[in-house]
């Protein structure tokens, strides 16, 4: 006999619902006992043929049984699978972390939570052609790739491009949690110091063709006119004029859209990621995200310290110091200019040292007094008025 108690909270399976569809999905397991047998079915992406498909596989007693499903028959699976009733444990893995579900015989469910137990780079998909599953395989990326030159022509990834490929995907998983869940009518993005345009033109070719958004308009900013140029051949050549835009400008004297939905910056040099924040900031852009590349400038700022002036005495250390003040500085004013931020590594180091990502997303109400005496104190503690300031209010710089 079962009652409406021991069916999953609606929280809980939506969540469910939402981490076995996106990226990262690595196995979602239901056990529990049928007619004094035990019944087990599980579901894991699969590739196969360049489609990406849902195995599910179902264990009852020593019998088992192996489907490979389109989504829509597997997001009926998992309703049957969310509606089952009963003593059962489910056990989801993703690369966002497991979460484990046991209902016992009162039907109150017990949750508990896990971290992922592998980087997200390293899932290998239970695919028969054991492609890496990737935001990038979440769709025909070939024709992208060869354009970018990421591959060559029988579509497998160059070897000297691995990298670049790896931190495109790294990007658009980083990118993810401050999505909106449901297509928008419409999404702008403009990306500064796009230079070849990778990432402007992966994350463009994601949206519309991963996710099947309706219109998403794009932008890239760069003041050298040769990558502009070779990026405006590549939009022609995937046809995407009208959608995919160039300019060549420096990014704070280029024509903007109004509230871009997203801005992004990758490794713009030195300030010229400030310069995005700013602009960010002052379009009211809804979110942010933003690699920053070599800084420099307060290398030679730094003059305070106190007890910790021992700090600016070394080279190198004094680099780093600089480095990370700088980000610092970077985050703080984003909240107090009313975003919501998050600083993570989105590589690893041995990818490429420049691995600090900044992701922000506005909903904060402007101008939290706690941020404000934070930002103060420490400009006043090293002496230095970092660049970043411009974003600010005249009255918090
Ligand atoms: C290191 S590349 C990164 C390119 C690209 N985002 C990527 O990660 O593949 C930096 C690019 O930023 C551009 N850039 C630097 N400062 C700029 C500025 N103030 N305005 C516009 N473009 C700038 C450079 O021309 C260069 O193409």
């Amino acid at each position: 006999m079962t009652d409406d108690s021991d069916t999953l909270p609606e929280a809980l399976a939506d969540e469910i619902r939402r981490r076995v569809f996106a990226p990262g999905l690595i196995r979602l397991t239901q056990t529990l006992t049928r007619q004094g047998q035990p019944f087990r079915i599980s579901i894991r992406p699969v590739r196969i043929k360049g489609q990406d498909l849902w195995q599910a596989e179902m264990r009852d007693g020593t019998q088992s049984k192996t489907r490979n499903l389109t989504e829509p028959a597997a997001r009926k699976g998992l309703e049957d699978i969310l509606a089952q009733t009963g003593k059962r444990e489910l056990h989801l893995v993703t690369t966002e972390g497991d979460l484990h579900v046991r209902i016992g015989k009162r039907g109150t469910p017990l949750v508990s939570r896990g971290k992922p137990k592998a980087a997200p780079a390293a899932v290998v998909p239970a695919g028969n052609d054991r492609t890496k599953r990737q935001p990038l395989t979440n769709f025909d990326s070939a024709p992208l790739l060869r354009v970018l030159g990421i591959a060559a022509a029988d579509g497998t990834i160059r070897a000297s491009m691995r990298g670049k490929y790896d931190q495109v995907n790294a990007l658009l998983r980083a990118l993810e949690p401050i999505l909106p869940e449901t297509p928008p009518a419409s999404f702008s993005i403009v990306d500064c110091g796009c230079g070849k345009a990778y990432l402007t033109l992966a994350l463009h070719a994601y949206l519309t063709q991963a996710k099947q958004w309706p219109k998403v308009t794009t932008l890239g900013i760069d003041r050298n006119q040769g990558v502009v140029e070779s990026a405006r051949a590549m939009v022609q050549a995937l046809r995407l004029e009208g959608e995919v835009d160039f300019q060549c400008a420096d990014i704070k004297d280029a024509q903007w859209p109004q509230t871009p939905d997203l801005v992004m910056s990758l490794h713009a040099c030195d300030t010229a990621t400030d310069d995005a924040l700013i602009m960010a900031v002052r379009t009211k852009a809804q979110r942010i995200l933003c690699v920053p590349c070599c800084q420099h400038e307060l290398h030679h700022a730094l003059v305070g310290g106190g007890p910790m002036r021992a700090l600016l005495r070394h080279g190198i250390l004094r680099e780093r110091l600089a480095d990370l003040l700088t980000d610092t500085f970077r985050a703080q004013v984003l909240r107090i200019c009313g975003y919501r931020t998050a600083v993570m590594e989105f590589v690893s180091q041995e990818a490429t040292g420049r691995n600090i990502l900044i992701r922000a997303q506005r909903g904060l109400r402007p101008g939290l007094g706690e941020a404000i005496a934070e930002y103060r104190a420490l400009k006043e503690f090293w002496g230095v008025s970092p660049y970043i300031a411009q974003a600010l209010p005249p009255e918090e710089a």
